[in-house]
């Protein structure tokens, strides 16, 4: 130790008697430090002016200087009793010096102070007042995450030990609970902590569409994908998807995010235009908590466009869609659409009518009135309703405009024996009233058909008839019938054609083969009336169907034939044909001479019949000279007398009758009362064949042809 040193020393060892008075004599700082940790005393050793220096620099522990350092000697002091195994040190160079104290110990707690001198500078103290922390009893602290919840101190009957209960309310947050202890900010807080497994039903279940949708709009058809976020929820929720009371079992599939504690399902979902207003409800269910608080749902309602579904109704319900000529009738267009119809189109037979000048004072938006229905009317109507989606048409309807039945052109017409009454109306109609009159007779008839056959008309018809007709359709009866005046004349039978004149068994006889649809015939007889020149029916009767049939294979021909008497030179016979339409034509056969000739009497006969009384004197010498000349007369004649000659007239034979006769020849020889004959149609010819006829010996077959024709005339009847 140097003079100087312990002049210092000295110095120190006076003045170490100078006590710090707090606050007189400077600041006093507060300042704790561990036992065993170390500690830094700071002084202020600045002297503000610029050229001042430090000379002086004393650390005292309460009224005992620890450390000196006199800068002008650049000497430094420390005690040996503090400064114990060199745990003091100083950083002279720094401002302000800090004095560091390691390895505290419990005694170093004190008030200490140091004390700096300069050259200008009045002397500076500065006190600090250092606690030395031992073992303090810590505190105990409770933390929710990293939130404080409970800093409740409390004691424990434990020597040394203190315990805290933590009684804290669960939230949705609570998640890590710690408990931190400790007594000192010095040192990091000792910790324990407890994760808690916290059931949670979901706190927010949201709704979210994949795609860019606005106020859930869909369009009926298209395929979306929604998702469903089930927020804070543990442990992995059952999430289920509901459209209107209807689970979705399909199209979905779920995710679980355990560190986020959310929950995600998608679901696809093609809406339909049923689905529109729909709610879809995302219901997600924890199955670890209880029924009744376990579950949160998010709900929506879909608003699902779609194409207009468009039908047409009439307004007036009528049977059938049928509306009543001159009624008025009003169609809709009833439309199903979302967003609402916007725009309607009308259609009539597939023709647009809204630009139609005829259609236009019909049809307001989407109705069509028609305020006076005609026949033109009658159609399919249909419309068309569009909106932002699309349009939609309508099946058309049929509109049928009824009325009462009306007469056609055609009237009443007559067609074979059937008469028909030509009527339109619609429907058609159902019933049909007759009304026949003739000059005397009257029949009404009813019937359902508009035809009506002439065989279920009683009175008679060979003359004309007034026929009306009138027709009812169930929507009302026909105003003005329909009438005509009809005659029937062209349903009486053809005249007989095919006639033939005979001379047998003592009488002219006239046989036809039958003509088509005739019901029964008539012979007359006209002779020449002998003051004019005119033929006067003699004699009228019916002619009856012969006996004899000629049959052709299994087709029944028959002839009818009928008996006339006698007839003279210049008679003619007739046959007709008749039905209930009057008879034909009369068809006129004049008898050849010979004929006439075969149907001579006896020269004898003529006596016998002339004056039987007068000659009866006589009788016997007439009788033997009409003996012998019999004898010789009959030896001439033989042939004749035993086998009378049928003389015979035929006329208008045409080929059927010819080859049915040449069929039936032998039955034709046999009966002698027919030839065969080529003439047609009443052209007067000559004879011929005459020559062949007389050469034969007998009439055998072939039978020759003696043929005489005659003129035909008209009947005068
Ligand atoms: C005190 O200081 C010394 C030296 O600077 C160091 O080795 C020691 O670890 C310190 N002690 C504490 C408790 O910080
Ligand atoms: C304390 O003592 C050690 C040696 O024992 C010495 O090196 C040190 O400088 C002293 N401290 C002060 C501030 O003088
Ligand atoms: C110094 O600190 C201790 C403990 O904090 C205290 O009891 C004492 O009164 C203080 N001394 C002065 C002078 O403030
Ligand atoms: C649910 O979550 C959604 C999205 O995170 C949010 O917008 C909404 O406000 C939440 N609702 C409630 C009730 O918390
Ligand atoms: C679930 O479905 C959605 C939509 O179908 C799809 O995007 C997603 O990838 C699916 N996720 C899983 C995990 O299958
Ligand atoms: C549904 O969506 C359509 C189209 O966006 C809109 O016009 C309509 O107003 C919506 N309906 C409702 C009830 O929101
Ligand atoms: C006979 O009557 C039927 C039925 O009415 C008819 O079809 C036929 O044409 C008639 N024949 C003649 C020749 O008039
Ligand atoms: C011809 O005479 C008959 C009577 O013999 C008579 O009925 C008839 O009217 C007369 N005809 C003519 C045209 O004079």
């Amino acid at each position: 130790m140097s003079v100087y040193q312990a002049l210092i020393y000295f110095i120190l060892i006076l003045s170490s008697i100078y006590a710090f008075i707090i606050g007189i004599d400077g600041p006093l700082l507060h300042q704790e430090a561990l036992e065993d940790d170390n500690t830094t005393l700071y002084c202020d050793t600045t002297s503000g002016i610029s050229e001042d220096e430090l000379t002086l620099l004393v650390w005292y522990k309460g009224d005992e200087s620890i450390y000196s350092y006199d800068a002008r000697s650049n000497d430094e002091w420390s005690s040996l009793t503090f400064n114990i195994s060199g745990r003091l040190s100083i950083d002279i160079s720094k401002r302000p010096t800090p004095l560091y104290i390691r390895s505290l110990r419990a005694d170093d707690e004190a008030l200490y102070h140091c004390r700096v001198e300069f050259l200008l500078t009045p002397t500076r103290y500065t006190g600090i007042n250092l606690t030395v922390i031992g073992r303090p009893p810590p505190h105990i602290s409770w933390y929710n995450g990293e939130v404080l919840v409970d800093a409740s101190g409390s004691e424990s009957d434990i020597p040394n030990v203190r315990q805290n209960e933590l009684y804290l309310p669960l939230t949705r947050d609570t998640n890590r609970i710690t408990c931190k202890a400790t007594n000192t900010v010095l040192s990091a807080p000792i910790s324990s902590y407890v994760d808690i497994e916290l059931y949670l039903s979901a706190s927010n279940v949201t709704i979210h569409w994949l795609k860019d949708i606005q106020s859930n709009t869909l369009q009926a058809g298209n395929t979306y994908v929604v998702k469903c976020t089930a927020y804070e929820v543990y442990p992995s929720p059952d999430i289920a998807w509901w459209l209107n009371h209807k689970h979705l079992t399909q199209y979905s599939n779920q995710t679980w995010n355990h560190i986020t504690k959310t929950a995600e399902s998608y679901l696809q979902l093609s809406p339909t235009m049923k689905d529109d207003r729909a709610t879809l409800a995302c219901v997600t269910t924890n199955p670890a908590m209880p029924p009744g608080k376990n579950s949160k749902a998010d709900v929506i309602t879909l608003n699902v466009t779609y194409v207009p579904i468009v039908e047409v109704s009439t307004v007036e319900s009528g049977k059938l869609n049928g509306v009543i000529e001159n009624d008025t009738f009003r169609l809709i267009c009833d439309v199903k659409a979302n967003p609402r119809a916007d725009r309607f189109m009308w259609y009539f037979n597939n023709t647009n009518i809204d630009e139609n000048q005829d259609w236009q004072e019909y049809v307001f938006g989407n109705m069509l009135i028609i305020k006076k229905a005609f026949r033109k009317h009658t159609g399919q109507y249909s419309c068309i309703a569009k909106n932002s989606i699309g349009e939609g048409e309508a099946e058309g309807i049929n509109i049928t405009v009824l009325y009462a039945p009306e007469c056609t052109n055609n009237g009443v017409s007559l067609i074979n024996e059937v008469i028909t009454c030509h009527v339109r109306s619609v429907p058609d109609p159902n019933s049909f009233t007759w009304y026949i009159r003739t000059d005397s007779q009257f029949e009404e008839l009813t019937t359902k058909s508009p035809s009506v056959s002439l065989s279920i008309v009683t009175i008679s018809l060979t003359k004309t008839a007034n026929i009306t007709c009138g027709a009812k359709n169930g929507i009302a009866k026909q105003q003005k019938p329909c009438t005509k005046i009809i005659s029937f004349k062209h349903l009486r039978p053809k005249t007989p054609r095919q006639c033939d004149l005979s001379y047998e068994s003592n009488q002219f006889q006239i046989h036809c083969i039958p003509v088509e649809n005739a019901t029964h015939y008539e012979i007359t007889v006209w002779r020449m009336s002998t003051s004019n020149a005119s033929l006067i029916l003699n004699h009228k009767s019916a002619m009856g169907f012969d006996a004899q049939a000629l049959t052709r294979n299994a087709d029944e021909v028959w002839r009818v034939g009928g008996q006339l008497g006698t007839l003279s030179e210049g008679d003619e016979a007739g046959a007709t044909a008749c039905n209930r339409y009057g008879c034909s034509e009369i068809l006129l056969l004049r008898p050849t001479e010979k004929l006439l000739n075969a149907a001579k009497l006896p020269w004898w006969y003529f006596f016998l019949d002339k004056d039987v009384g007068i000659i009866v004197g006589g009788v016997l010498l007439v009788v033997l000279f009409v003996m012998s000349t019999a004898i010789a007369v009959c030896a001439v004649r033989r042939s004749r007398v035993k086998q009378p000659v049928p003389v015979i007239q035929v006329v208008e034979i045409d080929d059927l009758t010819r080859e049915i006769l040449n069929s039936t020849r032998d039955l034709k020889v046999r009966s002698s009362c027919s030839l065969r004959s080529r003439n047609s149609d009443y052209l007067e010819t000559e004879e011929v064949g005459l020559t062949q006829w007389r050469h034969l010996p007998v009439i055998l077959d072939p039978p020759p042809p003696d043929v005489t024709l005659t003129r035909h005339r008209e009947s005068p009847v």
